[in-house]
């Protein structure tokens, strides 16, 4: 049994549903904070400083900025979509410790870190509960603005700020942290594959080159509430179909563009059986390879949208975003000639890449490509394979 193979199974009951099999961890929950108690524990254990940033993102480091300078930072987040599956985030960081580890086991190698060594949770990536992707990464940058931050609410109405305020997060000094950033000279994100490009190329570790542009949209149709008898066909404002065309059209629009999108969160008044909606809200995420066949795209939706009456107001936008090329070049060499890939999925490491942090991404093989659902999976031995993967970056970058 490996570090990892301990670190994994603390990690695996928590949050996961009976039900579904899938993960529920969303930010600033009894969930998250049993994430955070977790990471916290793993960087004490291990005599790491433990820093909370002004973001809420939780930090452990090896190494005294002041004197050795700005540092290499891997990890990335503990939190899921709804029902989203073990390795979305978790594999990063778990990753991460067990790479220390196995680099402190070989010691008498003459294993010593030149650099500061940052293990990081990036807090609320998925934005599941508050609408804004990597909100943590974000609001670490200055990506997202603090007060439109505190003020993003979830389904029950709780704004992000009261979330904050409720787990012991100091809300008024939420934003920017200069000082966080500093320390971070490199980032180098493990994520697992959203795809098949590992197992087509049949390699167990790839190199992230870039991020597609994408983002997210909400969709607002007034319909009219009536009888789901009595209302003659003809002099029905049904607002579920009216969305219903307009998910279509975004599907067809995508189709002629080569984009995806999807239309996966609904909200109908009154939600009733019986009763004809009054109003259907929906979100939309929308990528492409580049931003002006996003925009084509929605230019396209919002038309739709109009046909029917419909609002498509932007909630968030990430460009395209290409990590440092010389990093890239220099992990795949590294590793064996690893392959370098694409990828559709958004991520904190291309926030910071953006803000310009050289950064970079490793992907472990996803043996059927599934992701955000509780089938996602990755082999035990190549999670061990994106575990020495890493060790042998660190041992690069900060060895
Ligand atoms: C994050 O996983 C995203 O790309 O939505
Ligand atoms: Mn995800
Ligand atoms: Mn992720």
């Amino acid at each position: 049994m490996t570090s990892f193979d301990s670190l994994w199974a603390v990690l695996e009951p928590i949050g996961r549903n009976a039900g579904t099999g899938g993960y529920r961890r969303f930010a600033w929950t009894g969930e998250d904070a049993t994430l955070r108690e977790w990471f916290a524990g793993e960087a004490a254990s291990r005599g790491m400083e433990f820093v909370v940033d002004r973001a809420g993102n939780q930090w452990a480091w090896l190494g005294d900025p002041d004197v050795d300078g700005p540092g290499v930072a891997i990890g990335s987040h503990l939190d899921s979509v709804p029902d989203g599956g073990a390795f979305d985030g978790p594999l990063g960081i778990a990753s991460a410790f067990a790479a220390l580890d196995a680099l402190r086991d070989s010691a008498s190698s003459g294993f010593r870190l030149s650099r500061p060594l940052g293990i990081v949770n990036f807090g609320d990536e998925e934005g599941a509960r508050f609408g804004v992707a990597c909100a943590g990464s974000r609001l670490l940058t200055g990506a997202l603005d603090a007060d439109r931050a505190r003020s993003l609410t979830d389904v029950d109405g709780t704004t992000m700020a009261e979330a904050m305020a409720a787990s012991g997060h100091a809300v008024e000094d939420v934003g920017r942290d200069e000082q966080a950033l500093h320390r971070i000279g490199t980032f180098v994100e493990l994520h697992i594959e959203q795809g098949r490009g590992l197992v087509e190329l049949g390699r167990a570790v790839g190199v992230g080159a870039a991020i597609w542009p994408h983002g997210r949209w909400r969709l607002d149709i007034a319909g009219e509430a009536n009888h789901a008898g009595t209302t003659r066909i003809t002099d029905r404002r049904d607002a579920m179909l009216a969305l219903a065309h307009v998910v279509i059209a975004a599907r067809a629009s995508a189709e002629r563009h080569g984009a995806v999108t999807t239309c996966g969160k609904v909200m109908l008044q009154p939600n009733g059986v019986n009763a004809i909606p009054s109003h259907a809200r929906a979100w939309l995420d929308a990528r492409a390879a580049s931003p002006e066949i996003v925009r084509a795209v929605l230019a396209e939706i919002g038309a739709a949208a109009a046909l029917h009456g419909g609002t498509v107001v932007e909630e968030s936008w990430t460009d395209r975003t290409a990590f440092a090329p010389e990093l890239c070049a220099r992990l795949s060499t590294l590793l064996r000639d690893a392959p370098v890939l694409e990828t559709a999925a958004g991520h904190d490491a291309g926030i910071l890449a953006a803000a310009g942090i050289p950064s970079a991404m490793l992907f472990v093989r996803n043996p059927t490509g599934v992701s955000h659902s509780p089938s996602e999976h990755a082999e035990r031995d190549d999670c061990v394979r994106g575990v020495a993967a890493l060790a042998t970056v660190i041992e690069d970058l900060a060895g």
